[in-house]
């Protein structure tokens, strides 16, 4: 198998090739003073199988493009099979129409993946798998969605959250926290979180939970604004949690997120190298490799 490292995962993509024992074949790449950017390949793919690692964040409509070009070359040169390993993929939450002739963001990506000749498509921690599974049905890319949480919840254990309170600001991420529970052997909960679809505001059903002196972990796919967590984070501090870790798969690293997070009482932010950040203390590349090893024997 060749590993391309694209331009915004050469780390985690060097990291995946490590794990496979393979060296790792960066592309050349420059964005030009248009904002287009250039790819070129450095090795042949004629008959190989080959995965293009690049991550989605930030500058999602430029990373994208990138990955476009990687792939369809990589089809024009031969490959044998293309997988995409987009460990955070832009425009996922945007899986479903909430607003009459709103574009399906979503399904237009994997259209695109699908014409430069995508076959499967590695992400982790998709924000919503049902929606993800009627979208793949449209298309000719299988969908293969890999799940960090584990992995956190590992670290956290191994780092003062042995036992502690698991909960996701979100009905909809529960799964999330029924995992990490098993990990860190503490009970977990929700709370509920609506979104105004018009001015994107966040309003959070906060119920009382027994967590005085406990220590807890909010858990979510992603930190964007940091709204979300700040308020699971602050709701658990005014109930009297004595240390709250903040942990996620992804942080897209916005303006001001982490000081509203550090504000509310989150000690410490924690997540993955999904997306290269100073909060990415787990790496997802073991998860991703053992992943391409299978699809590499099963084909
Ligand atoms: C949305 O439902 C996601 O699971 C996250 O909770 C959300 O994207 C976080 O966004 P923000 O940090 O802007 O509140």
């Amino acid at each position: 198998m060749i590993v391309i490292p694209g331009p915004t995962s050469l780390g985690l993509g060097w990291r995946i090739a490590f794990e496979l024992g393979v060296e790792p074949q960066p592309v050349e790449h420059k964005v030009f003073p248009d904002g287009e950017s250039y790819i070129k390949l450095t090795k042949p793919v004629q008959g190989e199988s080959v995965a293009i690692v690049q991550t989605t964040s930030p500058n999602p409509d430029t990373r994208l493009m990138q990955l476009l070009f990687m792939a369809q070359t990589a089809n024009d040169f031969g490959a044998r099979r293309i997988l995409a390993v987009i460990p955070y993929l832009a425009y996922a939450r945007q899986d479903k129409r909430f607003l009459e002739m709103e574009a399906l963001s979503l399904d237009v990506i994997i259209r695109l993946l699908e014409a430069a000749g995508v076959s499967d498509l590695l992400v982790v921690n998709i924000h919503n798998e049902a929606s993800v599974r009627a979208i793949e049905e449209r298309h000719n890319v299988k969908i293969h969605n890999l799940s960090a949480v584990p992995l956190l919840a590992e670290y956290l254990k191994k780092h003062g959250f042995d036992k502690a309170y698991s909960l996701s600001p979100d009905k909809g991420a529960i799964y999330i926290v029924e995992a990490a529970s098993k990990v860190l052997g503490g009970s977990f909960n929700f709370f509920e979180k609506t979104r105004d679809r018009k001015t994107g505001e966040i309003k959070m059903e906060v119920k009382n939970l027994d967590i005085a002196g406990l220590r807890a972990v909010v858990f979510d796919d992603m930190i964007s604004s940091g709204g979300t967590m700040a308020k699971a984070v602050e709701a658990l501090k005014v109930q009297g949690a004595d240390r709250v870790a903040a942990a996620c798969t992804h942080v897209l690293y916005m303006p001001g997120a982490e000081e509203k997070i550090r504000i509310a009482g989150a000690d410490p932010i924690l997540s993955t190298d999904t997306i290269e950040t100073p909060f990415s203390k787990v790496t997802v590349a073991g998860l991703i490799a053992r992943k391409l090893k299978e699809l590499e024997r099963g084909s």
